[in-house]
């Protein structure tokens, strides 16, 4: 096995359940993880569907897994049918949300402004944003990703400053998620390594310390092997985490240095 490259930091590992589970699946996967030793250098996070994280404020309240919001209304409140805000996810108990994952930005048209008032929000009220930036494989072909890697990020550091420093990054091409392809190594090193860089050219020494997962087709095969990568910092995982089973095999795998 390759030796884990962050030097006895932190790990996080989050889990973007999308539109998936149930109420009855969600209490056994639970149960189970919560039989589960994490390690302190490993933070575990779970993205629900935001009906069941009243399931997460009960279960989880003795646990060290922690959990969060897939999505956040920009606005504060009132007439936004369909929205939640961040005091309501605050309410449920959450620490997290994610914002402009790659689904949000095709599917629901997020622009880089949206995502960044979204992001906004999020750390006004104290949540922990887990930015999602990615390219598609046109724009990775096209040899243009770094300009819209460095686009997403710049859209939301014009708005949110000196609190970048707060946000987490997940990094995940839109060719790599649910496709089972994922980048190369070396691919994925530069790219982190790109990121890195941009973060710490909006100055303050503090923006080192902004995590930077990856996420894409992430699994038990190569979960170890990108981990061993300088500035993968941990990872957002999809498909892989449904399966209790799964993502505990994925937990016991960074366990171990
Ligand atoms: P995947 O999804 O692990 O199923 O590729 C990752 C994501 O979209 O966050």
């Amino acid at each position: 096995m390759e030796k884990l490259e962050n030097g006895g930091k932190e790990y996080i590992v989050a889990a973007n359940w999308k539109m998936n589970m149930s109420a009855k699946a969600i209490k056994s996967f639970l149960e189970e993880m919560n039989q589960v030793e994490i390690p302190k250098h490993l933070r575990t996070i779970i993205f629900p569907p935001y009906p069941y994280l009243n399931i997460f404020q009960k279960m989880l309240r003795y646990s060290r897994i922690t959990y969060g919001a897939q999505d956040i209304a920009k606005e504060e409140k009132g007439a936004y049918t369909g929205e939640v805000s961040a005091d309501m996810l605050i309410d449920m108990g959450c620490s997290y949300t994610l914002t402009g994952h790659s689904e949000r930005r095709s599917y629901y048209a997020e622009t880089p402004e949206i995502v960044a008032e979204k992001t906004r929000a999020a750390i006004m009220h104290s949540l922990t944003p887990v930015i999602c930036i990615g390219e598609t494989l046109e724009q990775r072909q096209s040899g243009r990703y770094k300009e819209i890697l460095k686009a997403q990020l710049d859209a939301v550091e014009a708005s949110v400053r000196e609190s970048m420093g707060v946000c987490m990054i997940a990094y995940e091409p839109v060719w790599a998620i649910g496709t089972g392809v994922i980048p190369k190594i070396s691919e994925i090193r530069d790219t982190h390594k790109f990121i890195h860089e941009v973060l710490i050219s909006y100055g303050g020494t503090y923006r080192k310390t902004v995590p930077i997962l990856y996420g894409g087709s992430v699994s038990e095969k190569n979960v170890r092997e990108i981990a061993s990568v300088k500035y993968v910092n941990g990872f957002l995982i999809g498909g892989a985490s449904l399966n209790a089973e799964r993502f505990k095999t994925i937990i016991k795998l960074l366990s171990v240095d």
